[in-house]
C-alpha cells in the first residue's frame, strides 16, 4: 500500500513535469487529486487494512497529497508565466490610433434663434404662451377680422382639416397659418393688462427658396389703457438692437393687416451690406423683418376685450427667415434637411 502511493508520487511528478500549458496542470490536478482521482481511489482501499497499519499508510498518504499539491503549484506558476512571455513575443498592441470620437450636439438653429428673440422680450416683461397649431378656422380668421373673401382663406395657401367624428357640421378647422390666433387665445385667459409672446410652429402650402410648408413665428402682444404707436416703436427698436446689434438701423413702412390698425412693416438696414446694396437685400439696402400694428378694435371685441377702454399693439416675424439674416443662409429649405454637416456650423 505505501508502495502504492509512492509509485503515484512518482507518476504524478513525472507528468507535472512535462505539463506545460495551465490547462493541462488542471487535468492533472482533477487525476490525482481530484474527488475520483488516484489519491481518493487508494485511500478508499485503506479501509480493509488492520488499525495500526492505517495510521501509517494515512500519514503517508497525506505527504504524498501535500507533495502533489506543491508540485502543481509550482509547475502553474511556471506555465502561466511562460504564457504571458509568449503573448509579449506575439504581434504588439498599437495604441497609438486616434479613439472614435464622440460629438456633441447642439440646439437647432432655429430653435436658438427663437429662444433668443423671445428671451429679449421676456427680458422686457413679455410672458410665454401658446395655442393650438390645429386650430378653429374662427381663431385663425374671423376673430381676426379676416373678411369673408379674404385671400388668406384661400384653399392655396391653408392646409384645412376635417375634424373626424364631428360629421357635416363639423366645425372648419386649419392647421393655423400664422400665430396671430394665439393672441385671442391669450386675451380670452386672462383680462388687461396684458404682455405676451407667443412662438410656434406655423404651416401653409408653399414650397421654395425662401418658403417651406412648415414654419416657426413669434407673436407679440401689448394690451393696456394707454397703448400707442410710440410704445410700438420703442418696444421693436429695443429687440432689433438687442439681436442685430447697436448700430442696427430700423425703418417702419405702413402696410396692411386686417387684424391691426394702422399698420406697419418694419425694416432693418442690410446687415450683409450694411445699407449700401447687394444681392440679399435686391440693392434696397433694408431687409423686411416683421409686420406689425395697433390691434384693430373687432379684435378686441372678439376677445372679449372693450376697445373703449384699452389700447394695444401686435407684431409678428418669421424665425427662418430672421435665422437666415442672423447667419446669411441662401436657401431657407436647408435648415429643414437634418444634414448634420450642415447644422454643425452653427
Ligand atoms: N400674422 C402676420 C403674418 O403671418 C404677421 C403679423 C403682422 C402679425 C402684423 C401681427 C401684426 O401681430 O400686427 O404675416
Amino acid at each position: 500500500m505505501q508502495n502504492h502511493f509512492q509509485t503515484l508520487l512518482e507518476q504524478a511528478k513525472e507528468e507535472i513535469e512535462a505539463g506545460d500549458s495551465p490547462a493541462q496542470l488542471e487535468a492533472l490536478r482533477v487525476k490525482y487529486l481530484g474527488k475520483k482521482g488516484a489519491l481518493s481511489q487508494g485511500l478508499s482501499q485503506m479501509g480493509k487494512l488492520p488499525h495500526e497499519e492505517r495510521k501509517k499508510i494515512g500519514a503517508v498518504a497525506n505527504q504524498v497529497k501535500a507533495a502533489v499539491e506543491a508540485l502543481l503549484e509550482r509547475a502553474m506558476q511556471r506555465a502561466e508565466e511562460a504564457a504571458l512571455k509568449a503573448s509579449l513575443k506575439g504581434p504588439k498592441l498599437d495604441i497609438s490610433l486616434p479613439g472614435r470620437l464622440c460629438r456633441q450636439g447642439h440646439r437647432h438653429p432655429v430653435s436658438q434663434t427663437m429662444d433668443d428673440i423671445v428671451d429679449i422680450f421676456v427680458g422686457m416683461g413679455f410672458e410665454v404662451a401658446d395655442g393650438p397649431e390645429v386650430e378653429l378656422g374662427w381663431y385663425n380668421f374671423e376673430a381676426l377680422n379676416f373678411l369673408e373673401n379674404h385671400p388668406a382663406r384661400d384653399m392655396q395657401d391653408s392646409f384645412y382639416v376635417s375634424p373626424e367624428g364631428f360629421g357635416e357640421n363639423a366645425p372648419p378647422m386649419v392647421l393655423r397659418t400664422h400665430t396671430s390666433p394665439v393672441q385671442i387665445r391669450a386675451m380670452q385667459a386672462s383680462p388687461p393688462p396684458l404682455r405676451a409672446i407667443m412662438p410656434g410652429r406655423v404651416y401653409r402650402r408653399d414650397f421654395d427658396i425662401t418658403h417651406t410648408p412648415m414654419f416657426h413665428q413669434v407673436e407679440g402682444l401689448f394690451v393696456d389703457t394707454h397703448v400707442s404707436m410710440a410704445d410700438l416703436k420703442g418696444t421693436l427698436n429695443a429687440f432689433v438692437r438687442a439681436f442685430f446689434g447697436e448700430s442696427v438701423k430700423t425703418r417702419f413702412r405702413a402696410s396692411y393687416f386686417p387684424f391691426t390698425e394702422p399698420s406697419a412693416e418694419v425694416d432693418i438696414g442690410c446687415v450683409i451690406c450694411q445699407g449700401t446694396g447687394c444681392r440679399v437685400c435686391k440693392m434696397s439696402g433694408w431687409l423686411e423683418i416683421l409686420g406689425a400694428g395697433m390691434v384693430h378694435p373687432n379684435v378686441f371685441s372678439a376677445s372679449g376685450y372693450n376697445p373703449q377702454e384699452v389700447t394695444g399693439f401686435a407684431f409678428g416675424m418669421g424665425i427662418e427667415r430672421t435665422a437666415m439674416l442672423r447667419y446669411g443662409l441662401g436657401d431657407l429649405r436647408a435648415l429643414f434637411e437634418n444634414d448634420v454637416r450642415f447644422l454643425a456650423q452653427f
